[in-house]
């Protein structure tokens, strides 16, 4: 096993882009584990299945395989073989990946795949659990978080430069209500790791986030 590096955080927090830049810079695999919830919702969503199911949801992911592949250091989502990266980033998605992760099937169905690329090379792996559960070895954990009302802004921002019109007020009831599921879910909920770095990033812009990450990475390999 190699150097491997883990960054935990709540949505909007800028993890996902601060993250790649950052493994790009160390030449590092970056995973982004989110993508892979992404691509078992979207799974769930087309086939209507009911996550409260428990049997039903275990048929489902019986019937799923994700794996991943690399094109030019981007992430693509494979999806029984077809590649669903364009179609995973919408708000339905976001949402019923947030409810299905919550349920222990969906997790135990990522946890090889992740931890198997932990394995292999070395990674910079984003998600909610990845230092708590995942890889609790890793050489480097951070807890990347913002304000609510600052990843609102940046939400809001971002769908506004999209020319999507949307409501601040609601964007931020949408962050707080994904928060209050990724933390509270009973099984690995998102939480900050005893032995984690936090990294609040309120008032740090995106390239002050890659060197702090950058950084520390480069301190720990060299300790
Ligand atoms: O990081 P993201 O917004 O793409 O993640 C989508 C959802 O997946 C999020 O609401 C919680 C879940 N998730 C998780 O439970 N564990 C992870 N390691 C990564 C994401």
């Amino acid at each position: 096993m190699g150097f491997n590096i883990a960054i935990d955080g709540p949505a909007g927090a800028g993890k996902s882009t601060a993250a790649r830049q950052a493994a790009q810079r160390l030449g590092f695999i970056y995973v982004d584990t989110g993508a892979m919830y992404r691509t078992i919702a979207l799974y769930l969503l087309r086939h209507h299945i009911d996550v409260e199911d428990e049997k039903t949801l275990q048929e489902a992911l019986d019937n799923i395989s994700v794996s991943i592949s690399y094109d030019n250091g981007v992430q693509h989502m494979l999806l029984n073989g077809e590649d669903v990266t364009g179609m995973i980033r919408t708000q339905e998605v976001s949402d019923e990946a947030s409810r299905s992760s919550a349920h222990p099937a969906v997790r135990q169905k990522l946890l090889q795949l992740q931890r198997g690329l932990a394995d292999t090379c070395d990674v910079l792996m984003d998600g909610r659990d990845i230092g708590t559960k995942i890889l609790p070895d890793a050489g480097l954990k951070i807890f990347l978080t913002a304000g609510v009302d600052e990843r609102a802004k940046r939400r809001y921002k971002e769908l506004e430069e999209k020319g999507e019109s949307v409501s601040f007020e609601e964007i931020r009831s949408q962050i707080e209500e994904r928060d209050y599921r990724d933390t509270h879910r009973e099984v690995s909920p998102l939480c900050q790791a005893a032995d984690a770095v936090l990294l609040d990033t309120s008032d740090m812009d995106l390239d002050m986030v890659v060197s702090a990450i950058v950084n520390m990475a480069k301190e720990r390999m060299n300790a």
